[in-house]
């Protein structure tokens, strides 16, 4: 962690006891914790929240319920985050904190592929999170259009990809072209506002028009 990071994450909101808590969980019992969105895009995500105020938002791959725990801060009494996640074996870690959350009400978790699970749930969203297969932004994408609100918003996370976006990739290399295609879909995408935050792993803000 750079000293800029160091100083950011000292003068912003701190993560509560509960996240602290995860991340050290995760950090000794989980294979790859940095998946985790972690302080900085943790309280960015609470912020939106509080800005934008969803009644409805999607979340679409949960892990440990980090960034599900940091939404879920940050909307109305009334609101409701619905989170999918494709490893059932992530069910006994995420539970173990989202129980214990005062905001655990606002919260429901549905195990399967997105792909299947998003259609069953009869819902449009004021927010989604997409966070999952990165092969697979560019269908989240397509398939979560039509059931997001007028003024609604998507955030991508990892769209800038360690920075591989920047080069030709190999053609094995699935993950980045996945992120390319997805970029690339954004950009052509003339039914909405975006920008691209370099914010960690890069977070892309999508508006529908
Ligand atoms: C980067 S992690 C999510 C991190 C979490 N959103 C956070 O910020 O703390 C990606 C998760 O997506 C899940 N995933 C991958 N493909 C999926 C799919 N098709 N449907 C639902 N979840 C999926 C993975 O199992 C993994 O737990």
């Amino acid at each position: 962690m750079s000293i800029l990071d160091t100083y950011i994450l000292s003068h912003i909101d701190p993560e509560s006891e509960l996240l602290q808590e995860l991340t050290r969980d995760a950090h000794v019992n989980l294979l790859r914790p940095r998946m985790i969105a972690g302080h900085l895009q943790g309280r960015v995500l609470k912020m939106l929240c509080r800005i934008l105020r969803p009644r409805r938002i999607l979340e679409i791959g949960t892990y440990t319920g980090y960034a599900t725990l940091c939404m879920a801060e940050g909307i109305d009494n009334n609101a409701l985050i619905h989170t999918i996640e494709i490893e059932e074996e992530m069910e006994d870690f995420m539970m173990k904190y989202i129980t214990r959350s005062p905001y655990k009400d606002r919260i429901r978790i549905h195990f399967g592929d997105a792909m299947d699970v998003i259609p069953l749930l009869n819902e449009t969203f004021d927010m989604v999170f997409i966070d999952a297969d990165k092969q697979h932004y560019s269908d989240y994408y397509d398939l979560v259009f039509p059931i997001l609100l007028p003024g609604g918003v998507i955030v991508a996370d990892n769209t800038l990809w360690d920075g591989k976006v920047a080069e030709i990739p190999p053609s094995t290399d699935k993950q980045t072209r996945g992120i390319l295609k997805f970029n690339e879909k954004v950009k052509q995408d003339t039914r909405i506002e975006k920008v691209i935050l370099p914010l960690r792993d890069g977070l892309t803000v999508i508006r529908k028009k």
